[in-house]
């Protein structure tokens, strides 16, 4: 049985989309198992102004598939309060506290504050300074941040950002959220690559290339504003394509072995920064167009028909570690692709039984979402294929979602499955100079591709051998 969690949880961005289709569901599955239940308080803010019975009213409709009892329901929206906000205001934080410490006495919060940063980030700076000047840092439990991406556009900005947090937050107050690192399978690498004849063959010695795939069969959904500004590149590969590679090739075995968290680190400081020739033999990008009776990227609403905002991105990464020396790392990622998964492929060497009673393989599936299991093969032939699901690989560990994870550890204090600011500089540096290269390119190279298709032609150009991209579909 779990501790319960005493706690006032603040939410900036609570009328935002985010905290719609995850965070309130997340906060909902948490109060059904008890890890908070009659000790904890959420303020929602944001400029508009909702009453608390509204508020509690679009809680209930973001829980609607989680609840089939309105007692219950209705029990955890109790709990939620709702207060408009300028962020720029010191009143306003004024309220905020005096809400808050109203809260802590009626709910028995003993002190313990957790800010949720779910908005624009311009704001993050802002909003942290006054809740240093305002007082609102000053309690008797602990106090923590949440705080979701984009965190910076570049490492300066990055830099910048952190500068301004860390006026009010220690960087062990500070939990990064990438929600990858939240995810079922991702939490399950460590023991996967245990296995005893993965663990022996990970590394150049036993692989001959990984592949990470982050396809998306949506396109932008009404999210013009944000993504017209950062692409693909910053949308999905600074963030998760980076930590799951971070996740693949942080050593199982290496001597110095410190937590999950600094192993990524350290894998991630190991990747060679492209130079420009690399950039442009190793790096494209690409923009949906029609097809699928969807519209091209560029009819899209709030997207300028001169937009050159890449909806699709593949490359590769390469390893200076001695353990991965001359492994080929590559990646894409698109929207309005074929399908939705996300997933890694790796190539061995040679055929390996990797679970008593399977057919050997040289191809390993790692299948993060939707539907975390493993597949594997031998490389042209289709009849070798087996799948394991979840349920079988982990001995029936449950799934859990991944921002009710990441939620009930930041509750516990837990930060192996954060980004730190260290590993957060490491993104930047592999980002920018592609960044920064493709900003001044000229003629642009930024081909279409068929919505509904496996991105441009031209990815396949990036592979060097023959086998091409593992993941076909
Ligand atoms: C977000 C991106 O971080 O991740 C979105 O901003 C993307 O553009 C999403 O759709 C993908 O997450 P998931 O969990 O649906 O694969």
């Amino acid at each position: 049985m779990k501790n319960e969690q005493h706690v006032i949880i603040t939410l900036f961005g609570a009328t935002g989309d985010l905290a719609h289709r995850k965070l309130f569901p997340a906060l909902f599955r948490l109060f059904k198992e008890h890890i908070i239940d009659e000790h904890f308080a959420v303020i929602g803010t944001a400029r508009r102004s909702w009453s608390d019975e509204y508020f509690r009213e679009k809680i209930k409709e973001a829980c609607l598939e989680e609840s089939e009892d309105s007692e219950d329901i209705n029990r955890f929206t109790s709990h939620f309060y709702y207060l408009s906000h300028d962020v720029t205001n010191t009143a306003h934080y004024v309220a905020l506290n005096n809400l808050a410490n109203s809260l802590e006495e009626k709910y028995s919060t003993h002190g313990n504050r957790l800010y949720y940063m779910a908005m624009a980030p311009q704001f993050f700076g802002l909003i942290a300074t006054h809740l240093n000047e305002e007082n609102l840092l000053n309690v008797s439990g602990y106090k923590r941040l949440l705080i979701e991406k984009p965190l910076g556009r570049d490492l300066e900005s990055a830099i910048q950002l952190d500068k301004e947090i860390k006026n009010a937050f220690k960087e062990e107050q500070i939990f990064r959220i990438d929600h990858y690192l939240g995810k079922d399978m991702i939490k399950f690498l460590p023991k996967l690559k245990s296995l005893p004849l993965l663990k022996e063959n990970w590394s150049y010695k036993g692989i001959s290339k990984i592949e990470v795939t982050m396809a998306e069969s949506l396109g932008i959904e009404h999210r013009a504003g944000y993504y017209e500004g950062t692409g693909a590149l910053r949308d999905m590969i600074q963030n998760h394509a980076l930590q799951i590679i971070a996740s693949i090739l942080s050593p199982n075995n290496r001597p110095e072995s410190g937590s999950q968290q600094t192993l990524r680190s350290i894998s991630l400081s190991e990747l060679f920064i492209p130079n420009t020739d690399q950039i442009k033999q190793n790096f494209i990008r690409g923009q949906y167009g029609e097809g699928d009776g969807q519209l091209p990227y560029l009819s899209e609403e709030g997207v300028g028909n001169e937009s050159r905002t890449e909806t699709y991105v593949a490359g590769k990464f390469e390893s200076q570690s001695p353990t991965w020396k001359g492994v080929p790392i590559y990646f894409r990622t698109g929207k309005r692709m074929k399908t939705k998964s996300a997933r890694v492929d790796i190539l061995f060497k040679k055929p390996l039984i990797i679970l008593k009673g399977l057919k050997p393989i040289n191809v390993l599936s790692i299948i993060i979402d939707p539907n975390p299991h493993i597949t594997g093969r031998l490389l042209d032939k289709e009849n070798s294929r087996w799948s394991v699901d979840w349920r079988t690989l982990t001995n029936g560990e449950k799934q859990i979602e991944a921002y009710q994870r990441l939620i009930e550890e930041a509750l516990n204090g837990e930060k192996a499955d954060f980004v730190t600011i260290e590993n957060l500089k490491q993104t930047w540096r592999l980002i920018d100079p592609i960044e920064s290269y493709w900003e001044s390119e000229e003629p642009i190279n930024l081909p279409t591709y068929n919505s509904g298709s496996m991105g441009p032609e031209l990815a396949n150009k990036i592979i060097k051998d023959d086998s091409g991209w593992l993941f076909k579909k």
